[in-house]
């Protein structure tokens, strides 16, 4: 299976999804492809946010080694399933999906998650707790997404 987290940027939500993800199919032994990647152009080639860094670092994730890219048509045949962070990302996603796209898109936290939220909330312009929001939903929607697709 060959799963892809998308938000905006690709330099908070997406990039720590994909590292939480890592973790949890690294620990539990599952075979599964992740990757991240984000709507908008501006941060190609960047590093995660420092803050994003941080706060995953605090749980023991790591996720210096991930870089930023931009959504392509291709990853519509590439992967299984494109995950979007929030509703903006998910409307975004459906405008540029081409016709013969063989992955299934999804508004992530409303198919996986517990915690009564749509959307993992955008913290670039926030301050540290909403970093440490991103990841107390994206662990909970990761282990829900596994859970239901029967690997956890
Ligand atoms: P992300 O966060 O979509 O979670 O990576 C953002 C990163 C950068 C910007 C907005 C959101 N920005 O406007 O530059």
């Amino acid at each position: 299976m060959k799963v892809l987290f998308v938000c905006l940027g690709n330099i908070c939500r997406s990039p720590t999804a994909e590292a939480v993800m890592r973790e949890l199919i690294q620990t539990h032994s599952v075979d599964m492809q992740i990757d991240s990647a984000g709507t908008a152009a501006y941060h190609i080639g960047k590093s995660p946010d420092p803050r994003s860094q941080q706060a995953a670092l605090k749980r023991g994730i790591v996720m210096d080694d991930l870089r930023a890219r931009k959504v392509s048509q291709e990853d519509f045949k590439q992967f299984d399933y494109i995950l979007a962070m929030d509703q903006a990302n998910y409307q975004d996603l459906l405008a540029v999906k081409p016709n013969d796209a063989s992955a299934k898109v999804e508004l992530f936290l409303k198919e996986y998650g517990t915690l009564d939220k749509k959307d993992v909330p955008d913290p670039y312009y926030g301050g540290e707790q909403g970093f440490e929001m991103v990841l107390d939903l994206l662990e909970d929607g990761c282990r829900g997404f596994l859970v239901r697709h029967g690997k956890l």
